[in-house]
């Protein structure tokens, strides 16, 4: 799949057939999250992947259906980068797609995790001055759903608004 199509088909799967991912597979989704722009080229970010269960089911806490992902990605940025969120944002959708190119279903999940952060964090032995952004789980996919997207009709603009 190239990436154009794998931007096509890209939408938030959150039910998983509870299947494991190859450990390779998952270097690689992680690897398209490193390799993502960055202000200045900060890079500033680490993550962790975790694929225990016994930890994922305590991660489920910030959404239920995550206990069936084969494994769920922390994603985990400095703060003292200016453009910390951006970066984080970049990394994020980098997987996304990749997961997606790899035939994988995966969600941003941040509205969830922010409220936990604390706890996350103290669980995945986190540095306190690190801030977790995002969990973004990763599963093979019961259904791929289609969500409706605005038409480019609707969004694009040629020379002024
Ligand atoms: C910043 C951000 C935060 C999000 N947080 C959550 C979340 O906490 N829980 C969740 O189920 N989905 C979350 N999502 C996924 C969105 O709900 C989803 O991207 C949106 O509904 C569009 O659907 P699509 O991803 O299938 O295109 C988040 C997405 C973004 C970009």
């Amino acid at each position: 799949m190239d990436a154009l199509e794998a931007i096509r088909r890209r939408r938030s799967v959150r039910e998983y057939t509870g299947e494991s991912i190859p450990r390779k597979d998952l270097e690689r989704i992680v690897d398209a999250g490193r390799l993502a722009a960055s202000g200045s080229n900060q890079q500033p970010w680490d993550f962790i992947v975790i694929t225990d269960r016994a930890t994922i089911k305590q991660l489920k806490t910030a959404a239920h259906w995550m206990e069936k992902a084969g494994a769920i990605i922390a994603v985990v940025m400095n703060p003292s980068s200016r453009w910390w969120v951006e970066d984080g944002a970049a990394a994020i959708e980098n997987m996304l797609i990749a997961c997606t190119a790899l035939g994988y279903g995966s969600c941003w999940l941040e509205g969830y995790t922010l409220p936990r952060e604390e706890e996350f964090k103290n669980l995945l032995g986190i540095p306190k001055a690190k801030r977790l952004l995002t969990l973004v789980p990763v599963g093979v996919p019961v259904e791929w759903p289609t969500k409706e997207k605005k038409p480019l009709v609707e969004v694009l603009h040629w020379e002024r608004y």
